[in-house]
């Protein structure tokens, strides 16, 4: 699956932003690549107060980004290419220019209009939640006569007003929605914060309860949190996956869920639930083949407990770019945001490196694998964006504290010497809308076309191979040095990755693809993984 952050994929209007005209054309582009599908982040009408995950209307394009007769163009030539197309759904807030929410704010407390959202009365902020962009969860409405009003719950900006969802009205328009996309094609749904659409009765206080909740040394379960990851969300997915299962294809989902333990994640991918569920714990593992044996192993167990197969994902628009998270030789920790790598100076030639034998890795696991895209071109996390052209509301809304997620966010480079480097046509009438760095010319889509160690070919390369692997091929670990990755799947594929400091030995069989150069007798150098049969 690769992920298609529109507004800096490509850039047919010339407007700077990316859009589904930029898309279509470089449609091939990802047929060549060799992917199964593209998830799209939210395109639909939207303030873009958090880049388009504040939906005014879900049954509508972005004139940003194009139209709805583009959307179905779009649709029908992707799947003319063998792609299949997933959206992105945000259920847990929609835009404070969405009619529900207008509508609310001029209706009286107490009325139905308001019901949909979480609206509470009183002098004194509701409870004590915070945002995870900072600041608190809840902000005042003004009455028309200017007094102040009642407090309404967003989890993420004020621009984003919180759904209810005990409103059979919420649950209703969702399930609309769905069919909405279903009925022109669309293949199944990314779900936005999917652990959040249920908040419990009365909205208590968290007094001080960290999340993830940490496991009481008794062993008993931990206690419920009041906004995240509650069992009640559950019954929300069981009815979309009927919807789901009534199409010919049946349509699918995954789940962007937050939470601690693999256990808990596979929850979301029960047999009548979602397909599948985004593995933080593999994005998060710090390289280190303790780490990540241990969650490659948490992962298949668990959801082998439900019968599902896990995913695999490096990288993706709401954190720092894995080239640089792994440029950095002493961060051992889980990284996500910038704030926790920036001190650390990074090694680029050792993070692409990494990056190389990462990906073999991770197409080498049973399951999903997920592609944001630019990780075929190597890039690295844009570092040193000017104060004045960040846009991520963590920036203002942290007081400035965190610089957020535009470094990831930098339109992609698709061809030229200079800028935009192909990303807006010539006659562009305005820059691309994050300054791209002035040294990616040799990182461009066209600079790696052909050159045999791209990490564009790497990834042609390893998703052709890929698709040769039967997807049920168990995984089975090979005896290996210590600091050595070495698992077989069936007879198809034997993956070595070496995060030792020295060579260690090739493994058996005939290689077929290896992530950088291996020595003459085959030995394989530090930061290096190999495939073969
Ligand atoms: C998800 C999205 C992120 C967005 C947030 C609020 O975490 O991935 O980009 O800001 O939800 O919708």
């Amino acid at each position: 699956m690769y992920q298609v952050y529109i507004r800096s994929f490509a850039d047919d209007s010339g407007d700077g932003v990316g859009d589904i005209a930029g898309l279509r054309r470089r449609l091939p582009y990802l047929a060549e690549l060799g992917v199964d599908a593209v998830w799209i982040n939210p395109w639909y009408r939207s303030p873009m107060h958090d880049a388009g995950y504040d939906v005014a209307d879900y049954r509508d394009i972005d004139p940003l980004f194009g139209t709805l007769d583009e959307a179905q163009d779009l649709i029908d030539a992707a799947h003319a290419l063998g792609i299949r197309v997933i959206l992105d759904l945000v259920p847990n807030h929609v835009s404070h220019e969405h009619p529900w929410f207008r509508e609310a704010l001029a209706s009286p407390p107490g009325s139905p209009a308001r019901d949909r959202f979480h609206f509470r009365s009183g002098d004194a902020v509701p409870n004590d939640w915070v945002s995870p962009f900072g600041g608190p969860a809840w902000t005042r409405t003004t009455n028309p006569d200017g007094t102040p009003g009642e407090w309404y719950l967003h989890l993420f900006t004020p621009e984003q007003p919180d759904l209810n969802w005990n409103n059979p009205e919420v649950r209703a328009e969702f399930l609309r929605t769905l069919r909405f996309w279903f009925d022109r094609g669309v293949d199944g749904f990314r779900i936005d914060v999917a652990h959040a659409l249920h908040k419990a009765p009365g909205l208590p206080d968290l007094d001080g309860l960290p999340y993830p909740v940490p496991q009481p040394a008794d062993g008993t379960p931990a206690p419920a949190h009041p906004f995240f990851d509650r069992d009640e969300v559950h019954a929300i997915y069981r009815e979309w996956r009927a919807l789901a299962d009534s199409y010919d294809p049946p349509r699918v989902f995954v789940a962007e869920a937050w939470v601690n333990d693999p256990t808990r994640l596979a929850r979301y991918v029960r047999p009548d639930e979602l397909h599948g569920a985004f593995n933080f714990d593999f994005l998060l593992a710090p390289w280190k083949p303790d780490v990540l044996r241990a969650v490659i192993d948490r992962s298949l167990a668990s959801h082998a407990a439900v019968g599902a197969l896990p995913t695999w994902v490096l990288s993706n628009h709401d954190g720092v770019r894995h080239v640089s998270k792994l440029a950095r030789p002493q961060t051992d920790t889980r990284v996500a945001l910038l704030s926790q790598v920036r001190d650390d100076p990074a090694d680029l030639a050792l993070g692409e490196r990494r990056a190389r034998a990462a990906a073999l890795l991770m197409f080498a696991l049973p399951g999903g694998a997920y592609i944001y895209q630019g990780d075929e071109l190597g890039l690295p996390e844009v570092e040193d964006l000017p104060d004045a052209a960040l846009r991520d509301p963590i920036w203002e809304r942290s007081g400035h504290a965190e610089r957020g997620r535009d470094g990831c966010r930098v339109p992609l480079p698709w061809s030229g010497d200079r800028l935009p480097y192909g990303f807006s046509p010539e006659e562009a009438s305005a820059p691309p809308w994050l300054p791209q760095p002035d040294d990616w010319a040799p990182r461009t889509a066209a600079a790696q076309d052909g050159d045999p160690d791209s990490m564009l070919e790497l990834y042609r390369a390893a998703l052709r191979l890929r698709r040769t692997l039967p997807a049920d091929a168990p995984l089975t670990w090979l005896p290996a040095p210590d600091g050595v990755l070495h698992f077989s799947r069936g007879d198809a594929l034997r993956c070595l990755v070496n995060l030792t400091g020295g060579d260690v030995a090739a493994p058996e069989g005939k290689v077929l693809l290896a992530s950088g150069p291996l020595h003459d007798d085959g030995a394989v150098p530090p930061d290096t993984a190999v495939w073969a049969r």
